[in-house]
Parts: structure tokens; sequence; C-alpha cells
């Protein structure tokens, strides 16, 4: 397989990516440190980590590929908030969390299966989605854990409007950025 330099609209998606990790690790971190000790603080600490990583993974894979990353205003998330409302609670967080984190590793899994996908990026795309994995179980058994105290029809209930509007928001996002990912990847 020829290796191609990178495209502009490759560089493009891979710093979206990378500012859409940075965006999660900010997010996660301002929640780990106000959050009292226990379970939830320690594996919000671990994955607010695990987002600032994947950040740099994306900032070195664009390197090694001979770019620098694209400083970009806007991330993934930033409409999350006016499309589902603020969460109320930590129920509410971890539920927005949970429908965001399954976006993540859906776009992931839909990127791998690009055509002539670079071993640099598929590197760095399995690298992070071993991680993706974990933040997707330890939400999951966390809102379990949550169904004493909120009742699982809500859990369900908001689940499923936070989906919903994650749905609008990746609708919009694909149809904003359609120019820039068709060519790369195939809905
Ligand atoms: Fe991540
Ligand atoms: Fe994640």
């Amino acid at each position: 397989m020829k290796l191609e330099a990178l495209t502009e609209n490759q560089r493009w998606l891979l710093s979206f990516y990378r500012t859409s990790e940075i965006s999660g690790a900010l997010f996660f971190g301002r929640l780990a440190k106000s959050l009292p000790p226990g379970p939830i603080q320690t594996d919000l600490t671990k994955h607010f980590a695990d987002e600032s990583q994947h950040s740099w993974y994306w900032t070195r894979c664009l390197q090694n590929l001979g770019v620098e990353p694209i400083k970009l205003e806007t991330a993934y998330q930033d409409q999350y908030i006016s499309a589902a409302g603020m969460p109320a609670n930590i129920m509410e967080v971890l539920g927005i969390t949970l429908v965001f984190e399954k976006r993540v590793i859906g776009q992931y899994a839909l990127h791998r299966q690009a055509k002539d996908l670079h071993p640099e990026i598929k590197s760095t795309l399995d690298l992070i989605v071993e991680d993706e994995k974990w933040h997707i179980e330890w939400v999951t058994q966390a809102l379990k854990n949550m169904e004493a105290e909120y009742g699982k029809d809500h859990i369900d209930k908001t689940l499923k409007n936070f989906s919903d509007a994650d749905k609008e928001v990746y609708q919009k996002t694909v149809k904003e950025h359609e120019e820039r990912i068709s060519g790369i990847l195939k809905f």
C-alpha cells in the first residue's frame, strides 16, 4: 500500500478529534476536582487523565504524519448543553457522559473502517478505543449503582433524552463538515 501524505481534510478531522479530547479532559477534570472522595471521584480522575492522553496521542499522530494540529475553536461537545440542557445532578452528568462516550467509540470504529487507513492513524485509534471501552464500562456501572436513588425508569428516560440530543448534534456536525469528511468516512 502506498502511503499518501495527509490531506488537509484528514488533518482537520484528526485536529477535530484532538480538540474534542481536550474538551472532554477539561470537563471531566473540573468534575473530578469538585467531587468528594469516593469511587466516582477515583474513576473520573482516571477518566480525565485518559482524555488528556488521547489529546496528546492525536497531537503526536499528526506530528508523526508531518503536520501540526489545527487550532480549532469548537469541539463536538460544545452544542450538547444547548441541545440537551444543563445536567442537573451527578446522575445526569454521567448520563450525558455515557451517551457521549458511545458516540466517540462509534465514531472511532467508523474511522477504523476508512479505506487506505494510514497505520499511524490506525494504531492511534486502537490505542484510544481500549480506554474508551473502559469509560463506557465504569459509567454504565456507576449509573446502575444509582438506580436505587434515582429509579431505573428515570435514568433510562434521562439517557433517552441525551441520546436524542446527541443524534441531533451529530447529524448537525456531519452536515456542517460534510465536505471535509465525506471523502474520508462512509456513513
Ligand atoms: Fe477519549
Ligand atoms: Fe472517553
